[in-house]
């Protein structure tokens, strides 16, 4: 399973990289505010920095909700850099955009999705990535694994090609249970991906072995 990191804040961006284990960024507009980027320039600009970081994919969302709209941002992100991809939400004029774009050899992540009927039609549209948002589902008490579960099974049903993007994941069992259901790719916060890191018994074990080696004189 590739990990995605859910941020558009760059130090953190830094820190998952170090660790060796990113492979790749999503960002949305609310991420995005949170760093406090201004203007059209700022924000195209911070995209380009997020790439010179990573190796990977790195999800930009479109603002306008009109396909006219979202073509003509998604292109303009597009053309930023070779790692971008186009995050368009499910809605109507979404899938024709993605579908312009698949047309067009550009890649996608179809945001937003709460429903298999979604991440069908995402699919079909030829979205690169699909991402079910798992942790709002459970918000609203509804199993947001369920629904990975679901979509694993459909698209195994057809060997689609398009990737099971978990979002919203919130902690570690989500990465975890994501893992085990089989989704392509999670995204989440930092504090998640070095959650799976902790266990007391490293913890122990390593204090044990610093004392034993220090009783050798090493
Ligand atoms: O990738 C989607 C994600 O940013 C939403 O996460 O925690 O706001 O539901 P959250």
């Amino acid at each position: 399973m590739k990990f995605f990191i859910d941020t558009a804040n760059l130090d953190q961006i830094k820190e998952a990289q170090a660790l060796g284990v990113l492979d790749g960024v999503t960002t949305n507009p609310s991420l995005m505010a949170k760093e406090g980027i201004n203007g059209k320039e700022n924000i195209l600009n911070h995209y380009r920095n997020i790439c010179e970081i990573v190796d990977g994919d790195v999800s930009a969302e479109v603002i306008g909700i009109t396909v006219d709209d979202m073509i003509r941002e998604g292109e303009e992100l597009a053309a930023l850099h070779p790692q971008i991809v186009v995050k368009i939400p499910m809605i109507k004029d979404g899938v024709k955009a993605i579908k312009h774009f698949t047309n067009k050899g550009i890649k996608t992540n179809c945001t937003l999705v709460f429903s298999c009927g979604q991440a069908l039609l995402a699919a079909k549209a030829g979205a690169t990535y699909v991402s079910p948002f798992i942790g709002r589902l459970d918000d609203i008490s509804t199993d947001g694994l369920v629904l990975i579960e679901e979509i694993r099974t459909i698209y195994n049903n057809y060997s689609i090609k398009t990737e099971i993007l978990a979002a919203s994941v919130r902690h570690t069992m989500h990465v975890i249970n994501c893992a085990k259901i089989g989704a392509d790719v999670m995204t989440g916060p930092l504090s998640a991906i070095e959650g799976l890191l902790k266990h007391p018994l490293t913890d122990n074990g390593l204090k044990k072995f610093l004392e034993d080696a220090q009783s050798m004189n090493v």
